[in-house]
């Protein structure tokens, strides 16, 4: 049997491992077996419990409760407490996904033990290294022995690195993610009935990334041009924990206009929202690719974006943290022509299948 630890803390990283967790359980529970590890990153109820009973995602074995301080201190903890999981489990492979401070931990603390690493959605960049992301993407794939990516970019931003050894080209595991759940979120959701939203009558909106938060200039122009498009478009911003305390740190929270502010919502309802939304803001790595997926333009508040064919396609424009931006690339997205949806470059659907088959073929066991 192979067997796989596999390193999950925030969010998307659940979403990503839910699809990868159910090839294994569903297509080579034969040949590879799996344990969670949670660092505990993301702790709410509504950021991690919720999408593994929605997601039918194992049980973690271990829950490290790791979450909050500085980076140092967070990621220097986290690898201290992995590095004896690893130590008492043994495994062949050491699984991360993204580029998080979980995906840093889980990656030296395998490098160091001389346990091989596979990263889901290797080779993403901003090629701004002021991004806590862009530091953690860049070391974990110098770590890793398998370098999974989801485009044939992320491929070359590795080559003009110097690596590709172990590098493939399998897709995008979020592809995978929303095929499997668009109907069902369809059919299952009541997050539009009870938010009172009608089939494209509203703004669907996210905002957590630290260099909008953090920053009161920019995260004040995103307050403002939200406020101002639910002037005229009603907008639902289910909101993340970090830009909650933002928010009321700095006063902002009563800026916001007719924006509708909830919790953010589970896996299904989400998914509903954005392909019942009419236009999306975001500056979610995530988000900005299931617009693409379900054909909803996408306006990404941030200054660069590592998933760049969804903007050379037409389906999302880059605005930065300007309320003037914002406004303008609302009323174009609105009001324009919109491209046809191309054939996905984000895979066939089938990333998940991809990486656990590619992991059993390499491992010589
Ligand atoms: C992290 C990732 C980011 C990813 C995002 C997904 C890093 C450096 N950043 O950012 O790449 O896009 O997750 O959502 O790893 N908090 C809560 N409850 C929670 C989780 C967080 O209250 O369940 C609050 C805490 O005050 C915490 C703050 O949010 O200090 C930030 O959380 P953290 O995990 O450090 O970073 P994120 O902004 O969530
Ligand atoms: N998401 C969710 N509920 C919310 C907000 C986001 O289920 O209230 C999902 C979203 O659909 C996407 C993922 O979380 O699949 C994105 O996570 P996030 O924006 O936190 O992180 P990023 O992708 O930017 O790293």
């Amino acid at each position: 049997m192979i067997k796989i630890v596999t390193i999950v803390g925030a969010r998307p990283q659940f979403i990503k491992a839910a699809a990868v967790s159910r090839s294994i359980r569903d297509e080579f529970s034969h040949r590879v077996s799996e344990i969670l590890v949670h660092t505990g990153q993301h702790y709410d109820e509504n950021m991690s419990k919720v999408f593994f009973e929605e997601l039918d995602i194992p049980h973690p074995k271990y829950n490290l409760e790791i979450s909050g301080g500085q980076h140092g201190a967070m990621t220097g903890r986290m690898l201290e407490a992995v590095e004896k999981v690893l130590l008492e489990e043994k495994p062949h492979w050491v699984l991360i996904y993204g580029d998080t401070n979980s995906t840093l931990a889980g990656a030296l603390a395998a490098a160091k033990l001389h346990i091989p690493v596979a990263h889901v959605e290797a080779g993403l960049r901003s090629f701004n290294m002021r991004m806590p992301e862009e530091v953690n993407r860049i070391v974990a794939d110098r770590l890793s022995t398998l370098l999974f990516c989801p485009t044939d970019t992320a491929v070359a931003n590795l080559a003009k690195e110097g690596i590709s050894a172990g590098v493939e080209n399998v897709g995008d595991v979020m592809f995978d993610v929303a095929l499997f759940y668009r109907e069902r979120a369809r059919k299952h959701s009541t997050a539009l009935a009870s938010l009172g939203l009608a089939d494209r009558g509203f703004a669907l909106a996210t905002c957590h990334r630290a260099e909008n938060t953090d920053d009161p200039t920019r995260l004040g122009e995103i307050v403002a041009a939200l406020a101002e498009i639910s002037g005229s478009l009603p907008v639902v911003l289910p909101i993340h924990p970090r830009t909650r305390k933002l928010l009321a740190d700095t006063g902002l929270d009563k800026e916001l206009g007719s924006v509708k502010v909830v919790d953010p919502v589970p896996f299904l309802d989400m998914v509903a929202l954005e392909q019942a939304a009419k236009v999306i803001l975001t500056d979610s790595g995530g988000v900005q690719k299931e617009a693409f997926f379900y054909g909803v333009p996408c306006i990404t508040m941030r200054d660069e974006t590592e998933w760049v064919e969804t903007v050379d396609l037409g389906w999302n424009r880059l605005v930065g943290a300007s309320a003037v931006e914002i406004n303008k690339a609302f009323n174009d997205s609105v009001h324009g022509q919109l491209p046809a949806l191309p054939k996905s470059p984000y895979g066939d659907g089938n990333a998940a299948r991809n990486i656990v088959s590619s992991i059993v073929r390499k491992s010589h066991l």
